[in-house]
């Protein structure tokens, strides 16, 4: 079986993922005590192995550049995914380079990873974002003004910043509207780390035998949706089982990770009345800068990009030995001092300039540009439609998801009125 990519701290070290709730914004403590002049660092793991934490944006950006450096933590046992006393180096039982025939492409190399990842950007049209980003703008303002309807007060996460993320992932794939509570209660049991583990399973389970029917009825029904692209368009034909991984991965990809950042966005601006104030008086004209900055600041990934050094490759003054895990400390290489002025302030005005919030190199985010209408209308529409909204309660009660690699928070109590 393929990790989850939506997982725990698990052998991090605590102090380099869980934020201090004075100030949930930050980087970590302990990663951020490792703001030092060395960018390529050593990082004891939990289990007992060496792995290299790299803190820099430069050296970050060339560790996700460089083919030496693999994805594939099948074959080459990323030290991160061990538990203790199992020791890194080929896994025996990996399938040899051109055998994997799952569809877990985020954990591949080319040329599989290659041919996966085309075949899906080719599905990524334009034609069919703007269509998602007009149902986008319908499913944000239905959900807004049912939360009105009902009082002036709610959780934005259940409320909104949740459903969002699921409805979108579902007019993608073209889930049915009749089916459509079935897959979003299957997934947001099988994808919700913190629930029992015989739950999560049985919720995996029947959102895998989900999908398999979907994937059967694509064959038979193809509508305009980016699954039946998928079983239509590829040649040679995917597999039923790698249609089903890659309708996992866009499923697990795409959904906790922008539910986190229109929580977590909204509650940042909801904390610095300033910046807030700004995107208000011209929301049109702010929000792309809004996003951009809110992802670079925000940096939910933590340290969940991960590879594992194929040959010895010196990075930042630093060799990094063959068969080493190198962790990519994002929310660190997106406050870079080198890179940016002032990296520790919100500041939606500063130029923009690139940063590693989608990763970087043949991997980068293959749903960026949904991500970011996403956050685009989602956030505006919010701070417009309530234009009084505010915290509902202190900013250090707001719980954090500090046990989650994808950071964010659990829940979200806003007023208004
Ligand atoms: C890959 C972040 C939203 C689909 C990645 C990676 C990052 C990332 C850092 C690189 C992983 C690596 O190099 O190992 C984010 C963030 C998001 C977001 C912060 C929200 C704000 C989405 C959405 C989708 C998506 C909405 C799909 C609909 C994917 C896929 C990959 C990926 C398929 C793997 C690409 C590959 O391996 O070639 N994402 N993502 N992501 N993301 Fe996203």
């Amino acid at each position: 079986t393929t990790s989850s990519p939506v997982a725990m701290v698990g052998v991090l070290p605590p102090d380099l993922v869980e934020r201090d709730a004075r100030h949930p914004f930050d980087p970590a403590p302990g990663l951020l005590g490792r703001r030092t002049s060395d960018r390529v660092q050593p990082l004891g793991l939990r289990n007992g192995a060496e792995a290299w934490l790299v803190t820099g944006f430069e050296e970050a950006r060339r560790v996700l550049a460089d083919p030496r450096f693999s994805s594939d933590r099948v074959r080459h046992r990323d030290a991160t995914q061990l538990g203790p006393g199992e020791t890194g180096g080929p896994a025996p039982d990996a399938p040899a380079p051109g055998e994997r025939t799952d569809g877990m492409f985020v954990f591949m190399d080319p040329p599989e990873h290659t041919r996966l990842r085309s075949l899906l950007v080719g599905q990524f049209t334009v034609r069919r974002m703007r269509a998602l980003e007009d149902r986008l703008t319908e499913i944000a303002v239905e959900h807004l003004e049912a939360m009105r309807s009902a009082g002036d007060t709610a959780d934005l996460v259940p409320a909104y910043a949740l459903p969002i993320p699921s409805l979108m992932i579902c007019e993608l794939l073209g889930v049915d509207y009749a089916d459509r509570a079935e897959f979003q209660e299957n997934s947001a049991v099988a994808l919700n780390t913190g629930a029992a583990p015989e739950a999560r399973a049985a919720a995996g389970g029947a959102l895998y035998a989900f999908i398999a029917r979907l994937v059967a009825h694509k064959r038979e029904q193809p509508g305009d949706d980016l699954l039946s692209g998928l079983v239509h368009d590829a040649d040679p034909p995917l597999t039923d089982a790698q249609l089903v991984d890659v309708a996992l991965v866009l499923l697990g990809a795409g959904h906790e990770t922008t539910a986190n950042m229109l929580a977590l966005g909204a509650f940042a601006l909801l904390d610095d009345p300033d910046q807030l104030a700004a995107l208000r008086a011209d929301p049109a004209g702010r929000i792309d800068d809004t996003v951009e900055e809110l992802l670079r600041f925000l940096s939910i990934i933590q340290l969940g990009v991960t590879r594992v050094a194929t040959a010895d490759v010196e990075v930042g003054g630093v060799t990094i030995p063959a068969g080493a895990t190198v962790v990519i400390g994002t929310p660190e290489t997106n406050r870079d001092p080198r890179h940016w002025d002032d990296p520790d302030r919100l500041d939606l005005t500063r130029p923009r300039v690139p940063h590693l919030a989608f990763g970087h190199g043949i991997h980068q985010c293959l749903g960026q540009q949904l991500a970011r209408i996403e956050m685009r209308v989602g956030l505006s529409e919010l701070v417009t439609r309530l234009p009084d909204l505010r915290l509902a309660v202190g900013r250090e009660e707001v719980p954090l998801r500090n046990d989650m690699l994808i950071f964010g928070v659990h829940s979200l109590p806003v007023a208004w009125g």
